[in-house]
């Protein structure tokens, strides 16, 4: 089976909302690409104006959090309702800044999958390992947890809507890559877990991107990888970068 590959920018806490538009129209040439999911993940208050600025476009709208209760007394969050409203399609859930930083854990980010699941959101859910895992020799087991306890109550046929993100903590932001042997074996590990699961249908059509300073130079070697689906990208989707990443195949 061919899954379509899905390019995804996270842009993180950058760009202000007149910086965003201006990012979109400089990216708007170069990431049109009919064979690819193209999407841009941005801070809640760049949605609005960047569903604006890509109207007409391939590319999709995301975010990089939700909340899990539809409403209430959570000062300062984003529900799931409002994203709907505001026209996202994709939601981050489960960044390794957001457990590191705001206390997100696997049984929050289960119950978000769960709800984003509900509004009929395509949500993006991030696991990795830290050096030190790595270093253990417990990379695999952590993320059988994370990718477990996140789908804990997710059917089969939700599950193949959902894209898992593989993101090694030490590659964030690091400029150091995950070797394409490294990424792709684990990319393999989760496939399997969901195999393990659901079964091998699932599997076989669960999308898994990579994510960990991918760029330009290195993003062909690691989308052509059997179990690598696609990249979540940071520090590149900020740059024309992020235009060769969507052509992968040309880079
Ligand atoms: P970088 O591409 O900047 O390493 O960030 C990766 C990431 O965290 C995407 O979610």
């Amino acid at each position: 089976m061919s899954r379509r590959k899905i390019i995804a920018g996270n842009w993180k806490m950058n760009q202000t909302p007149s910086e965003a538009v201006e990012l979109v129209k400089t990216l708007a040439p170069l990431v049109q690409n009919p064979d690819v999911d193209v999407v841009y993940c941005v801070p809640a208050i760049d949605i609005i104006p960047v569903r604006e600025a890509i109207k007409g476009s391939n590319v999709r709208l995301g975010a990089e959090n939700v909340h899990f209760e539809d409403k209430g007394a959570f000062t300062g969050e984003i529900s799931p309702k409002m994203l709907k409203d505001a026209g996202v399609e994709y939601v981050i859930i489960g960044h390794s800044e957001r457990r590191q930083y705001f206390g997100e854990t696997d049984q929050t980010v289960n119950k978000k999958l769960l709800k984003l699941i509900e509004y009929g959101f395509r949500p993006i859910v991030c696991c990795g390992e830290t050096l030190e895992q790595r270093e253990a020799g417990i990379t695999m087991d952590w993320i059988n947890m994370q990718i477990k306890i996140a789908f804990s109550g997710v059917s089969a046929q939700q599950a193949k809507d959902v894209v898992i993100a593989y993101e090694p903590i030490w590659a964030i932001g690091t400029g150091k890559t995950a070797t394409t042997g490294q990424a792709e074996e684990i990319c393999g590990g989760i496939r399997r877990t969901i195999a393990g699961l659901y079964g091998e249908a699932t599997a076989e059509a669960i999308r898994i991107q990579y994510g960990g300073s991918m760029n330009a130079a290195n993003c062909k070697e690691l989308l052509s990888q059997a179990n690598i689906d696609g990249g979540l990208i940071g520090g590149a989707s900020l740059k024309p970068d992020f235009g060769t990443i969507v052509h992968y195949q040309k880079a």
